[in-house]
């Protein structure tokens, strides 16, 4: 296989058929060979990536059967790809599954090009607006918190003491920040159709990412089998498609253009803008609008819902840090009223907390793969058209040259002598680039007012007489702590 590419750079031998079963496969072969999920193995897939850096170097080949992929290791050489040469290394390949379930419609997966950064540039702007504009994320964010620290201590009360499973009340709610966002609509945590559409997200994710639907990648028509998780997968597909489509149309029949309620609307209203100018042939219509809004929902749910948990968790873990950044909160804003985002600037140890979790954990390991959109050199080798490229956001984080004892947790290490708050460029849990995370400021708006708000609130920590939660991680679509419980005190 290396013979058949001149100057491609170097790598350890692939086997015959399979290659070196890298890349898409690693995490969940690994995950299926040891087990539920374990510290060992989040550090030995990325480690795996990691390691052979050594070996052959920053700029390393791996293949997938016959797939050519480049993983790129380090800041300098991560950046050097996507912000350098944005022009080459930002369009994405064609993975079976994904292609078959996304047709390449939407942001995530959309091939590099004009149709690709007309949409983007849209929902960017859009879900800036609805940041700063009249339709504010905060109160909305806010809502949803509310919600919790109720539900937390309800549910924490009748655990008579074995803890609470933060996961589903923290997941609710970041969906909910999405379905306000592009739905217009809150759905109570128990609402059956609400529900019904996490329930089925998240068994459609589990059998793409954790099942033999994984095959579909090798071997595409496995898909069309008319039974197993292959049947599943279609009939969760079907069932999803009904749900959105149903509410997407709703949309349209009780539009007023001049009054958006949501992502949803200001779509309607550019199509209406567009047919007005006479555009003809534009990408922006109903069908396409289906595949931004499930791509927001997968992209913004998942990434989210495990940094805050990861958060969480180190919080419990070091309850030193957290009485830290709760004296911090009580400083300046008091016990009166609850943290806003003004207050961000204020709070730079519990900023470079949350920073220092999202440096250890990288909830996107790998972040999403890229493909190289034409023949190309790249540090002295020859990347041939339509080779995958990982960025290993891992070994960014945990590089030895960028970070002091890098598998330490240290949230000062984002601070300057006089305690204020250090912006870091090798720090990149969104990625970089062109295709950088489209949702990066919602994120981090509802890291920051999460934690604060929760952490405020209550102080957490390990039901007594369990065993200490392991920092264990698990991967499915993003790089989750493996199930953990947690009492709660009301705080004051
Ligand atoms: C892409 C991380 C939350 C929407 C990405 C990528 C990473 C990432 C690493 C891949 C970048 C690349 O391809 O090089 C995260 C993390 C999050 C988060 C760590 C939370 C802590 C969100 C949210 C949204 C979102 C809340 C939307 C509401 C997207 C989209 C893309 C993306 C649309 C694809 C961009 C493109 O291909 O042009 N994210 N993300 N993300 N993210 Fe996020």
């Amino acid at each position: 296989k290396r013979r058949a590419f001149a100057n491609i750079p170097p790598g350890p031998t692939p086997w015959p058929v399979v290659g070196n079963f890298g890349g898409y496969f690693i995490p969940s072969f690994i995950q299926k060979r040891f087990g539920q999920g374990s510290v060992r193995e989040m550090k030995t897939a990325m480690d795996i990536l990691t390691k052979l850096a050594e070996h052959h170097g920053n700029v390393y080949s791996l293949f997938v059967g016959n797939q050519l992929l480049v993983v790129l290791n380090g800041f300098d050489v991560v950046k050097d790809a996507l912000s350098n040469h944005p022009e080459v290394f930002s369009d994405r390949p064609e993975i079976p599954a994904v292609t078959i379930l996304t047709k390449r419609k939407g942001i995530v997966f959309a091939p590099y090009g004009p149709i690709w950064r007309r949409q983007r540039k849209f929902c960017h702007t859009t879900l800036r607006n609805f940041g700063l504009g009249k339709l504010s994320m905060e109160p909305c964010i806010l809502k949803g918190l509310g919600t919790i620290k109720t539900e937390l201590l309800r549910l924490n009360e009748e655990s008579t003491g074995a803890g609470v499973d933060l996961a589903p009340l923290i997941s609710n709610a970041v969906s909910n920040v999405i379905c306000s966002l592009i739905l217009g609509q809150r759905f109570h945590h128990e609402d059956h159709e609400f529900c019904t559409l996490l329930g089925l997200m998240a068994r459609g994710l589990e059998i793409c990412v954790n099942s033999p639907a994984l095959l579909i990648n090798i071997f595409p028509l496995l898909y069309h089998l008319p039974f197993g998780v292959f049947k599943e997968l279609k009939q969760v597909e079907r069932d999803i498609t009904v749900f959105l489509k149903r509410i997407i149309a709703k949309h349209r029949e009780t539009l007023d253009p001049g009054n958006p309620r949501d992502l949803a609307d200001m779509y309607f209203v550019e199509i209406l803008e567009q047919q007005a100018a006479g555009e003809v042939g534009s990408s922006f219509t109903e069908d396409y609008l289906f595949y931004i809004i499930g791509d927001l929902f997968i992209a913004g749910t998942d990434t989210t819902t495990n940094s805050i948990l990861w958060i969480l968790l180190y919080m419990v873990l070091y309850p030193d840090i957290q009485d830290r950044v709760q004296a911090e909160i009580d400083d300046v804003v008091g016990r009166h009223r609850v943290p806003s985002l003004s207050d961000k600037g204020s709070l730079p140890f519990t900023e470079a907390t949350i920073m220092e979790v999202q440096r250890l954990t990288v909830v996107v390991p790998l972040g999403i793969p890229h493909m190289a959109s034409e023949t190309t050199e790249f540090r002295g080798y020859t990347i041939p058209k339509g080779t995958v490229i990982v960025p290993n956001l891992w070994s960014v984080h945990r590089d030895p040259t960028l970070w002091d004892d890098p598998d330490t947790f240290n949230p000062s290490r984002f601070l300057d002598n006089e305690g204020k708050l250090l912006r870091k460029e090798c720090f990149i849990p969104f990625g970089i680039g062109r295709r950088v995370c489209m949702g990066e400021q919602l994120a981090k708006m509802e890291l920051f007012l999460t934690i604060t708000s929760l952490l405020h609130a209550f102080k957490f920590r390990v039901p007594e007489g369990t065993p200490t939660p392991p920092l264990l991680g698990r991967f499915g679509l993003t790089l989750a702590p493996c199930p953990y419980t947690v009492c709660v005190s009301t705080r004051g």
